[in-house]
């Protein structure tokens, strides 16, 4: 088979990648290891900024985003037994969206569909090939049989385990990783939102966030070992952790329910440099990794797929690749941003095994003086929106 583009990975970066080359007459096949169903029900991000909502509008895949995701004008920071509100709209002009992860997937699936778009689930064995000369390949088994793509670019969106970024030159790459010791355990949970905002809420015992799915789902995480397994938290142990961790002297309490998933995620933060190579480039989980505590992760996905359409689509309107040329440097501006406040955010609010009295104390100062400072709510928010 032979096509303009060959996306590795449907998550949101190949996905809203092969619809928005498509809305510039530009054609492209995704490769996907996992099948439709599980792709669309792989339960991950819930926020969405404004700068993501935008692009996803204009590309006109926004329409049950607008409908059924909920508009978020603030969030609340919890700590020493008190919540505090930050009003993003006051502060920045601007909020978030709570939409899942999955529902975006399902509309851009549906979009692609809708077009005859080429989007082939389950293949196995993704290899590619010349990705350094101007007519790169891609082969790989599907529905038992070996296959072959030939294509102008090779774009890899296949995440952090994917098979694009081992397909990178080793001379001249550069890796910048942290991980913590600690991760998060996430559970969905059948019952009425326990609060209309999210809640950030550090506690000696670790850090646990309260959120929302829809008005009958809540999201709900808090800190955890990262080698623990789901097995050892009975559900009340879990909400006896979450009572705990969520004490306040406000007479809030966390809305109990059915809890019917639960899930441990490790956290690191990574960024692999540059993102291109010849023809092959790499967007979103595939370049880089953030710690969840900033929700910034799809949004960077998101992010890098809008500037790489953008140069595909000078590449092949008139012949030039300077906005390709300068994807990597583009991107990175946005992604170490998404890296410093991730990485604050996580250090804020977590608790740290080896954290001194000292720190402890200076990590609870620095909560009041963004609850009390408006100038460094501001900077809160600005990142948390995306105002930059
Ligand atoms: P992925 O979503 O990982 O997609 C990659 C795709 O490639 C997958 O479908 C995979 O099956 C496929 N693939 C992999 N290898 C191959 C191969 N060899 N061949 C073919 N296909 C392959 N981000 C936010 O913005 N806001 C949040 O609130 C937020 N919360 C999060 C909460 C949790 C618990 C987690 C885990 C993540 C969260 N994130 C959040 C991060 C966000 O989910 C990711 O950053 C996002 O999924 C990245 O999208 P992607 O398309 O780059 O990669
Ligand atoms: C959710 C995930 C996050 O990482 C975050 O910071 C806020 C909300 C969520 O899944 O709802």
């Amino acid at each position: 088979m032979r096509t303009q583009v060959a996306i590795i990975g449907a998550g949101p970066a190949g996905l809203l990648l092969s619809h928005l080359l498509h809305l510039n007459g530009i054609e492209s096949i995704v490769l996907e290891s996992r099948s439709q169903a599980e792709i669309e029900a792989t339960i991950r991000a819930g926020v969405l900024e404004q700068g993501t909502m935008d692009i996803l509008n204009n590309a006109g895949v926004g329409a049950r985003m607008r409908a059924e995701g909920a508009l978020h004008h603030g969030f609340e920071l919890a700590f020493s037994g008190r919540r505090h509100r930050i009003d993003l709209t006051e502060l920045t002009g601007k909020s978030i969206t709570v939409y899942p992860q999955h529902e975006v997937i399902k509309d851009l699936v549906a979009a692609r569909q809708a077009a005859q778009g080429q989007l082939l689930f389950e293949v196995s064995g993704v290899q590619l090939h010349r990705v350094e000369t101007t007519t790169p390949s891609v082969t790989y088994s599907h529905g038992g049989g070996a296959a072959r793509i030939d294509a102008d670019f090779v774009i890899g969106c296949d995440g952090y385990h994917g098979v694009t970024r081992p397909a990178m030159p080793v001379q001249g790459r550069q890796d910048y990783q942290r991980t913590y010791g600690f991760g998060w355990f996430g559970i969905l949970v059948e019952s009425a939102p326990s609060s209309e905002e999210l809640i950030y809420a550090r506690h000696p015992r670790g850090f646990a966030l309260v959120s929302t799915r829809s008005p009958t789902v809540q999201r709900l995480y808090f800190q955890c070992d990262p080698a623990d397994h789901v097995d050892n938290w009975s559900d009340d142990r879990i909400w006896a952790e979450l009572h705990a961790r969520l004490e306040n002297r406000d007479g809030w309490i966390v809305q109990e329910g059915r809890i019917f998933q639960k899930n441990i995620i490790g956290m690191r933060s990574f960024v692999s440099t540059p993102m291109q190579a010849g023809r092959l480039f790499l967007a979103g989980d595939a370049a880089h990794i953030v710690p969840p505590t900033g929700a910034k992760g799809m949004n960077l996905a998101v992010s890098d797929v809008h500037l790489l359409a953008q140069g595909l689509e000078q590449f092949y309107r008139q012949g030039a690749d300077e906005r390709l040329q300068g994807y990597t440097a583009g991107a990175l501006k946005r992604i170490w941003r998404a890296e410093y406040f991730s990485w604050w955010m996580t250090n804020l609010l977590h608790t740290f095994p080896d954290a001194t009295p000292f720190k402890r104390e200076v990590q609870r100062a620095e909560l009041e003086c963004l609850v009390s400072s408006r100038a460094m709510a501001t900077a809160l928010a600005e990142n948390y929106v995306g105002a930059f």
